[in-house]
């Protein structure tokens, strides 16, 4: 049975069953800052479990795509040296949300696996386990079921603390957990290993293939357990290793979906197709890991999920590498990837030249050091020590780009271990020297312990505030004086402070009631997370810690940067429409000239892609949307589909801003009412600014109008100084002169030629008599090869006896042309004339007696080389 059929089966049993059949989620659990990415199929229903949030259906089931590699389960170290890891997985699994509990779970568990009308496995081949004080479950196994004692194992605390076992289950350090009952299957007698619970159970007769959680408590980070609202299940079946069951293999490299790809690594890396090669298990499990990160927008960066995908695909480059190949590989197994998986997983199709953009990018960056890393490692390596000193480690990791456990990987292949003591220690005294440079840079900052700015920016531009305090030159000062540069701190304000990539308002502080003191704002930047600073000058008076003031932003200024912030809001809503969903933000900066925004996209966005971006923003434009704004729940901002940014913090209470059903995202900063007061959208330019990061710069409202006319004029100059009839003719007009260019250059050419041809007559009269013979050697201007031969045919008819060497020349170049006529070439042979000259101007040629041709290089030497041919000519007739 092929895996595909398996996954339907599982889905088809459970919906039979009263589940609803969900989709796999995202690779990156968005809503949850405990998990690196999602490592089962109840990551999803976390909050399900928990009783924070509810669904319409109370039975679920999955197929759950699952990453395990960094994070609490972790399995790249093992992966192609076992028979059963892998770091991209499927997860089968269902799930009561306090509906049915232990008896329907086993009951349901065990009919899918044994029922001759669903999987039908023989009975005797299965064992299970159950939590040692778990006497139900051990109870329904035995007397329900019919499971000999013998062949159900009770499993304690066996990992060295209270409810740490392998039967008792949790998502992470904190979160729902719960006692289990695993189910294994009985590979065979011919395969080494021991039931669970024996001495030796890590061989890999006995194969754990389903385990059902029982969930009943959370676990919280003091390492309390709290009960759950109401019990619940939560199963999990890897689908490649019960389809090696029903294949009636050992090795989940050995069904059918890894036979192909392991085939497709064979393929791309040259080598042999084999089944004891490890390193093409390697490559055919990290394929799927990397190309579905990929597809759930996740790009190889140095930190976060990013970097865990950057060890994946180079672990996987690293292992082509010692299988000889040297050249980019891994990006062209995307393609069968697709094949055997696209069907069950359409974001792979839809995302297929993505994935292979990022990956073909990452094998050519990484190309450039793994060579040079490896020739240091092997230099390392040679003295035959059993440890790797940790300063090769780090200078391995740091200047070629080797994540540790690549190091690790490669030495545990000669079994050399690291010195990690020696490797953190170099890592620590490099963090420490970049500690140092970066204080300088915190110098800056102020020192302020008073209380809180009140922002009132959002529906003021002008507020009546108090000074809480002045500096100058970094310090607390009481008072400011005209002409001090200084920063105000005040109880309230209209100024946005820099935040969320907006830039901070500018404008002024006045005195409360009239020609007192004057502060010109020229920037906002936070002092502490919640209170504003106000940068700029005194232009009058003096200003006093305690001082009433009105606080009032340049509101023109601030209308600009409001038009560009929502305007990148529907940017990046349109991104995703265009490009695809992988588009994420990167960066942005917005103020009041135009915006920047920064996004994960390989390859540049071509030039209808952005004509049709512009359309996508400009409709929503001019729909006029109400730009609706309000606080939320995080959580509940997140379920309504808003856009939060990796990396960022939110507090619990979230800004939520809509635009129609266009965009959603939280964002603190400040925006236009309706999305028409944008006005204009226009791009400007579209650049690469890091692998797999592309920037849009852009421009709204009057600056767009502006930009559009500057290149309106632009065009219209064009037009004019081209005496076109209108602007549209300026192609046209173009291509004509570019004709008309290329005609004349030709006509050039022809009467250049012509004219040198023509000296011919001139020349005759240069020519010195040598033993009864003409010798002429002279350059002629601007002459091509063409007009070189004809201009000697000439002279040869002129002549009639005679040996002759033409030359041109332009700034880098010679042409040489010699000739002598039938009666003197006997005696003075043309090749050898041409190359006597040619030596002497860094060139050499060749042809025939009457006649050849040669180049130079060294245009400078032409005169004296053609002076020295009378005397060549003089000793060839003497010697002759
Ligand atoms: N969540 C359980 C597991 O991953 C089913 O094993």
């Amino acid at each position: 049975m092929k895996a595909a059929e398996i996954r339907r089966k599982f889905l088809d049993f459970f919906a039979s069953k009263g589940h609803q059949i969900v989709s796999s989620s995202s690779l990156v659990p968005h809503d949850d800052p405990t998990l690196l990415f999602t490592n089962a199929g109840m990551n999803q229903f976390k909050d399900v479990f928990l009783g924070f949030d509810k669904r319409p259906y109370t039975r679920a089931t999955t197929s759950q795509k699952c990453v395990r590699a960094g994070g609490k389960h972790n399995d790249l170290e093992n992966v192609g040296y076992t028979a059963r890891h892998h770091t991209f997985f499927e997860m089968l699994g269902n799930f009561s949300f306090g509906d049915y509990f232990k008896r329907d779970a086993i009951h349901y568990a065990w009919e899918f696996l044994t029922s001759p009308a669903w999987l039908n496995l023989p009975k005797d081949k299965l064992m299970v386990t159950v939590y040692a004080t778990d006497d139900e479950a051990y109870a329904i196994w035995h007397e329900e079921i019919g499971v000999p004692a013998e062949k159900i194992v009770r499993i304690g605390d066996n990992k060295g603390a209270p409810y740490a076992s392998d039967n008792f289950w949790q998502m992470g350090d904190t979160g729902p957990c719960g006692p289990c009952t695993e189910i294994f299957y009985d590979h065979g007698a011919h395969i080494w290993g021991g039931p669970p619970g024996s001495p030796e159970e890590d061989g890999d007769r006995f194969i754990e293939i389903w385990n059902n959680v029982f969930m009943q408590f959370n676990r919280t980070e003091d390492g309390v357990m709290h009960p759950l609202p109401k019990p619940s299940v939560d199963t999990g079946m890897g689908l490649e290793r019960i389809s090696a069951v029903l294949q009636g293999v050992h090795a989940n490299y050995e069904i059918d979906l890894f036979q192909n790809l392991l085939q497709a690594a064979a393929r791309e890396v040259g080598v042999p197709f084999s089944m004891d090669v490890p390193s093409l298990k390697v490559i055919a499990d990290h394929i799927r890991a990397c190309s579905f990160l990929i597809a759930d927008g996740v790009m190889p960066s140095n930190d976060g999920r990013g970097y865990v995908l950057r060890r994946i695909i180079r672990r996987a480059i690293r292992h082509g590498y010692k299988l000889g190949q040297k050249q980019p590989f891994f990006h062209r197994l995307v393609q069968d990837l697709v094949n055997e998986m696209g069907d069950a997983y359409p974001e792979l199709r839809q995302q297929q030249a993505q994935i292979e953009d990022a990956l073909k990018q990452e094998e050519v960056k990484f190309a450039e050091t793994l060579e040079n890393g490896m020739v240091l490692l092997e230099a390392a390596l040679a003295n035959q020590a059993t440890t790797l000193d940790g300063a090769t480690a780090f200078k391995l990791y740091d200047t070629y780009g080797f994540p540790l456990d690549l190091t690790a990987d490669i030495c545990r292949e000669r079994e050399v271990t690291i010195d990690q003591a020696g490797f953190d220690a170099a890592m620590e005294a490099q963090r420490a020297l970049s500690r140092a440079a970066s204080s300088f840079k915190t110098q800056g900052q102020l020192e302020y312990s008073g209380s809180d700015t009140r922002f009132e920016g959002y529906d003021n531009s002008s507020v009546d505030a108090h000074v809480l305090a002045l500096y100058k030159d970094g310090q607390a000062v009481n008072s400011l004086n005209a002409g001090d540069e200084g920063v105000v701190v005040l109880d309230c304000t209209a100024f946005y402070a820099e935040g969320g990539g907006q830039v901070g308002d500018r404008g002024e502080i006045a005195a409360a009631g009239g020609v007192g003191a004057l502060f010109d704002v020229v920037d906002t930047q936070k002092v502490t997370a919640t209170a504003f600073g106000h940068h700029g000058t005194l232009a009058r008076g003096q200003l006093q810690v305690g001082d009433s003031v009105q606080a009032t932003i340049d509101l023109h200024a601030r209308r600009a940067t409001e038009r560009n912030h929502s305007a990148t809001h529907l940017l990046h809503a349109a991104l995703r429409e265009v490009l695809g969903k992988h588009v994420q933000q990167k960066g942005s900066l917005v103020n009041h000239e135009r915006t920047r925004f920064d996004f994960a996209h390989t390859g540049p966005v071509t030039a209808d892609e952005l004509a049709e971006i512009e359309r996508v923003v400009n409709r929503v434009v001019c729909a006029n949307y109400a730009v609706d704004c309000r606080l939320m729940r995080h959580e509940d901002a997140i379920k309504a589909g808003a856009m939060a940014l990796f990396g960022e913090k939110y507090g619990d209470e979230v800004r939520v801003l809509k635009m129609g059903e266009f965009s959603t995202e939280l964002c603190g900063g400040t925006h236009v009412e309706r999305t028409g007061d944008i006005g204009l959208f226009k791009i400007v330019t579209e650049a690469g600014v890091a692998a797999g990061v592309r920037r849009i710069e852009a421009v709204t409202g009057e600056a767009a109008v502006a930009y559009v006319q500057a290149q309106d004029a632009l065009l219209r100059d064009a037009a004019n100084q081209l005496k076109a009839q209108s602007t549209d003719d300026v192609g046209n007009k173009i291509h004509a002169l570019q004709d008309h260019a290329k005609a004349l250059e030709k006509e050039i050419a022809r009467l250049k030629g012509k004219l040198a041809s023509s000296m011919g007559d001139e020349l005759t009269a240069q020519a010195q008599d040598i033993q009864g013979v003409k010798v002429l050697a002279v350059e002629l201007e601007g002459a091509d090869s063409a007009a070189l031969r004809e201009t000697m045919d000439k002279l040869k008819d002129k002549l009639k006896s005679a040996v002759i060497v033409l030359a041109s020349r332009s700034s880098d170049k010679v042409q040489l042309a010699a000739g002598a006529t039938a009666d003197v070439c006997k005696k003075v042979k043309a090749g050898e004339l041409v190359n006597f000259v040619a030596a002497q101007v860094g060139g050499k040629g060749g042809g025939k007696p009457d006649m050849a041709m040669a180049g130079g290089s060294e245009p400078a030497k032409l005169p004296a080389a053609l002076a020295s041919v009378a005397d060549w000519v003089n000793s060839q007739l003497a010697k002759a």
